[in-house]
């Protein structure tokens, strides 16, 4: 196990009627919020009257950015911005699911510099500060409710990009799984699918002696996977939905994550993808991840191995590491597809006349993958796969 530092200043507040810590959270900061949200899922389930009730009980100026699209656009960000400077803005709340907090976060950073924010996601600066902000979290997949990055795109050059930065973790978040019941079984899907992905990112690293780790990673993949068809089939159910809400934030708060460096080539790839496509998130992870992991399983097949026999139940009698991490590699596929996600980028009706530049934005910060390194033949490989 490596040496490693975490830092994670997020008050967690879980459960079923957690909003009720909504006013005492709120009362820390100062009276002008900007209210963040995105289409209209808030109002349709009730929420945002809630959260409204709830603002008006302590006197707040409530200002608000409705709108917030799915792969968030920089132009709202900008929106955003040019209210909390103008009405002096002292706290945003994000209520919604991962676009309308990276939103949010860009918002804050946004709020306290002199320039166009695009420049400190794009260039990866370092910033000083940035407003607080808290969320109210309705979709469990990103975990941007309980971490330090996001991820914006800008129509005008089809970038889409993340960004990190300790200032913009949230001060609080509140996890209500009963927000997520409303969740189509479409996103539901996706939003599993990327759960799956940040833990399988971290997974294949090249650390040794994390056992425990590996074990907390493997049972969070077998819990998400027994339960994705009972929600489908059940999406009011408050446990299960309680599991995946968990799971999406452990998945990417770091607890996952320490002791070792995951690969996260899967990740660059797809945000270049979608960047260009503006399809979903895990839509691309779904069709990008099972072909990575065919291309870099000689670099380190005992871990494909493992990840098969103690995840997906493969036997491995008789059989080589190679051979069964491919069985494990096809589960996995399988177990999307049964789920209704996409297997190959046609899906989307996306062609091969794009590829070199998907290739190319996702070189736009040199080569990655720390598993199994990537550069621009082995993208465009994975690509055309
Ligand atoms: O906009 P509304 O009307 O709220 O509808 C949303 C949206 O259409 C809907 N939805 C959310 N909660 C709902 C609901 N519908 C009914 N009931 C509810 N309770 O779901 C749709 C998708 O929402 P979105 O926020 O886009 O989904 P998700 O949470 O999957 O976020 C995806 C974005 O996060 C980025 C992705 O790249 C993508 O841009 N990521 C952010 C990360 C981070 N900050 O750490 C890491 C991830 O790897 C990811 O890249
Ligand atoms: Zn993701």
């Amino acid at each position: 196990m490596n040496r490693f530092i975490q830092y994670n200043p997020v008050k967690w507040i879980f459960g079923k009627g957690s909003i009720g810590r909504l006013q005492a959270e709120m009362s820390r900061f100062g009276k002008n919020i900007l209210l963040v949200y995105g289409g209209g899922s808030i109002k349709r389930n009730g929420l945002y009257d809630e959260v409204i009730e709830s603002l008006q009980a302590i006197h707040t100026n409530v200002y608000e950015l409705s709108g917030v699209e799915p792969n968030p656009r920089l132009d709202t960000v900008h929106k955003g911005v040019e209210i909390c400077k103008k009405e002096n803005i002292d706290f945003i709340l994000a209520v919604g699911g991962g676009s309308v907090i990276d939103s949010a976060k860009a918002i804050a950073a946004g709020a306290k510099y002199e320039g166009n924010v695009w420049e400190v996601i794009s260039r990866g600066k370092v910033i000083k500060e940035a407003l607080p902000l808290g969320t109210i979290l309705t979709l469990a997949a990103t975990g941007s409710e309980m971490n330090a990055g996001l991820v914006i795109t800008n129509l005008a050059t089809s970038q889409k990009i993340d960004w990190h930065s300790q200032y913009v973790f949230p001060q609080f978040s509140i996890c209500d799984p009963s927000y997520s019941v409303t969740v189509p079984p479409e996103q539901t899907v996706l939003g599993i699918i990327d759960i799956m992905c940040h833990i399988l990112e971290n997974y294949f690293h090249n650390g040794e002696h994390t056992e425990l780790q590996d074990s907390f990673s493997e049972i969070t993949l077998k819990t998400l996977i027994e339960t994705a068809p009972r929600l489908l089939a059940e999406p009011d159910n408050y446990d299960d939905r309680a599991k995946v809400m968990y799971a999406g934030t452990i998945a990417l708060n770091g607890t996952l994550q320490s002791g070792y460096r995951g690969d996260w080539t899967a990740h660059i790839i797809e945000h270049a993808l979608s960047g260009l496509y503006d399809i979903p998130h895990a839509g691309g992870l779904a069709i990008l991840f099972p072909v990575w992991m065919k291309h870099a399983i000689d670099s380190h097949p005992a871990r494909f191995a493992q990840l098969a026999v103690r995840v997906f139940g493969v036997d491995g009698t008789g059989k080589t590491e190679k051979e069964v991490g491919y069985e494990g590699i096809e589960a996995l596929r399988n177990f999307w597809m049964t789920l209704g996600a996409p297997a190959r980028l046609a899906d989307y009706g996306i062609d091969s006349s794009r590829l070199e530049e998907i290739a190319e934005h996702s070189m736009m910060r040199g080569e990655f993958g720390r598993f199994y390194r990537m550069d621009r033949e082995r993208i465009l490989a994975i690509l055309r796969d």
